[in-house]
C-alpha cells in the first residue's frame, strides 16, 4: 500500500497572492504517492477561486453561478443580522474560458459580469501551442480549482502539469462505463437500467481519472437520448455544485485514485 502524503509545516504566501488564504500546507509525497496541497486554511469568509471551461449550452456553468449568487445573498443577509455563517458553497467563479465563440455558455457568464476568455484550437500552430495558451490563460486568475463543465477538448500534459490534481470534469455516465463523447447515447444503446453522471479528477486519459462523486439516474423504458440526457443533466447540475462547495470549504488530497475531502 502506498504512504500517505504528509503534512510536514505551512508557507506564508505573499501579501499580493491572489488566494483566499494566508498560508499554504507543505507536503512531503512519498514515492508513489500524489496529492495536490489542496485549500488547507481560508481567510474567513473567503471563497475559494474557480476557473470554468465551457463549449456549449453552459447549464452546469449556470447551476455554479446560481450557487455562487445565493452564498452571497445569504452572506449579505448574515451581515445585516448581524450573525457569522459558514458559506453554503464557498467558490467564487474568477473567469470562464472556452474553445470557441458565440455559445450560450460565455453569454451566461458576461451576463453575470464574470470576466470571459476563448481560445479556439485552429488559431494556433499546433494542438500543443493551443495547450500552453490555455494554460497561461487560467494561470493569470490563479484558480485553486479548474471546472471542466461541457468542455469538449481534452486538456493537455502542459496544461494539465500546471494544475496538477486541480481540474476537475463531469460526465455524463457512470464512471468506467460509457467514456468519450457519447454517454447518454451509448448507455441508452447498450439497455443498461441505470446509468447518471461522474464528476472526476481528470488525468490526462477520456473520463477515467480519480472519481470524486457519482449520481445514478434510472433509464425509463420510453427514454430517447434526449430525455435520457436532460435527466442526467438534472442530477449532474447538482452534483456538481455540491462537489465544488465541497472541495472549496474542505480542500481535497488524490491519493492514487482514492479522493478524500478534508
Ligand atoms: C454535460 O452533460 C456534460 O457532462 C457533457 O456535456 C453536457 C454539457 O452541458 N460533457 P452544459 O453545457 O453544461 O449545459
Amino acid at each position: 500500500m502506498a504512504t500517505p502524503p504528509v503534512q510536514v509545516g505551512w508557507v506564508r504566501l505573499p501579501d499580493n497572492s491572489k488566494h483566499p488564504y494566508e498560508e499554504a500546507a507543505v507536503v512531503v509525497h512519498p514515492e508513489g504517492t500524489k496529492s495536490p496541497p489542496g485549500l488547507v486554511h481560508h481567510r474567513p469568509g473567503a471563497p475559494a477561486r474557480i476557473v470554468v471551461l465551457v463549449s456549449g449550452s453552459g447549464t452546469n456553468l449556470q447551476a455554479l453561478i446560481d450557487a455562487e449568487i445565493a452564498d452571497k445573498a445569504q452572506q449579505a443577509q448574515h451581515a445585516e443580522e448581524a450573525q457569522q455563517a459558514a458559506p453554503a458553497f464557498g467558490a467564487t467563479i474568477v473567469a470562464v474560458g472556452a474553445d470557441r465563440t458565440g455559445i450560450q455558455g460565455l453569454e451566461r457568464a458576461d451576463q453575470a459580469g464574470i470576466p470571459t476568455f476563448a481560445l479556439r484550437v485552429k488559431d494556433f500552430a499546433t494542438r500543443e501551442d493551443w495547450d500552453r495558451a490555455l494554460r497561461d490563460k487560467v494561470a493569470e486568475y490563479e484558480p485553486d480549482l479548474v471546472v471542466s463543465a461541457g468542455f469538449m477538448k481534452l486538456l493537455g500534459p502542459d496544461f494539465l502539469a500546471a494544475f496538477d490534481g486541480r481540474v476537475i470534469n463531469t460526465h455524463p455516465a457512470l464512471s468506467p462505463s460509457f467514456p468519450g463523447m457519447h454517454g447518454p447515447a451509448d448507455a441508452l444503446a447498450y439497455g443498461v437500467k441505470v446509468t447518471g453522471c461522474t464528476v472526476f479528477f481528470v488525468a490526462g486519459g477520456v473520463d477515467d481519472g480519480p472519481v470524486v462523486a457519482q449520481a445514478a439516474v434510472p433509464v425509463e423504458a420510453d427514454d430517447d437520448v434526449a430525455s435520457l440526457h436532460e435527466r442526467i443533466k438534472t442530477a449532474e447540475r447538482a452534483l456538481l455544485v455540491d462537489v465544488v462547495g465541497r472541495l472549496a470549504r474542505q480542500g481535497w488530497t488524490i491519493d492514487n485514485r482514492k479522493v478524500t475531502f478534508q
